[in-house]
């Protein structure tokens, strides 16, 4: 996958994502991430990116110019000709808003499948309305708090996209079974020693039956959504079947 972020901190960014498991994807040819400083593609001579608003108010709005400029590059880089390059299908880019759909794990999935995405990331009080209209950007927001710029969501959100790629995790990392995969929170999770602190594993996970081992666990996981995530644990049985001998949680 390859991923061009399209911001005015171009730092805040790439000491992040070159590191760990992300940083170890991109060596090994599986992930391309570039970063690009919106600023580089202003044309007067103080490189200003951003102006007054028509609509009037104290704050500064980020000018359409330098983003669409940017996002010429990026689409040369990635080697689209024009924005339905691709086979067609047009590039997605991400616009980071708190005013956006918000960012779940299904949205992960969703965006690990793309070839090619693109995340633009927004400062001072947003974004001229037509360079999101020209790019088609869908907004998207990482939960119902306001931060001081798009890097931060765009970290978040391309480390959940990442992970999914398949390769990205080592076998002993998969993201099989982990909490949201299947609509639950992960059950409990225990290591060695048996007892730590008068505080033991619980028995069943000792006992080597591995049948009730997996009702445990799913048992665990209903308990712990339900009493962390009560939304999520309705959704779950309204939509899933459960073994006949599944005792929920009270
Ligand atoms: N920019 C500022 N706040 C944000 C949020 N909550 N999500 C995504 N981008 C943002």
């Amino acid at each position: 996958m390859k991923i061009a972020i399209m911001t005015l901190f171009p730092e805040m960014v790439d000491g992040i994502l070159a590191e760990s498991i992300l940083g170890r994807a991109q060596k090994n040819g599986l992930l391309e991430i570039r970063s690009y400083n919106i600023r580089d593609y202003t044309l007067d001579k103080h490189r200003h990116v951003d102006d007054y608003c028509y609509s009037g108010g104290a704050g500064m709005l980020m000018q359409a110019e330098p983003i669409w400029r940017c996002y010429q590059q990026v689409l040369a880089d990635f080697g689209i000709e024009d924005q339905e390059g691709m086979d067609g299908v047009p590039v997605k880019v991400l616009y980071m808003s708190p005013q956006g759909e918000v960012f779940r794990q299904s949205t992960a999935v969703e965006l690990s499948e793309e070839e090619c995405l693109i995340f633009l990331c927004g400062h001072y009080e947003g974004v001229d309305e037509r360079a999101l209209e020209l790019l088609h950007a869908r907004p998207v927001s990482i939960g119902d708090y306001v931060l001081t710029g798009g890097e931060m969501p765009a970290c978040i959100m391309i480390d959940a996209i990442a992970r999914l790629i398949p390769g990205v995790l080592g076998n002993s990392e998969s993201p099989v079974g982990e909490s949201f995969t299947d609509g639950l929170l992960e059950h409990p999770q225990y290591t060695r020693p048996e007892e730590f602190m008068g505080l033991r594993v619980p028995d069943i996970l000792l006992s080597g039956d591995h049948k009730k081992i997996e009702q445990w666990k799913l048992e665990a996981s209903l308990a712990r959504t339900k009493e962390r995530r009560p939304e999520l644990y309705e959704e779950y049985l309204a939509t899933h079947k459960l073994p006949k001998k599944t005792k929920l949680p009270e």
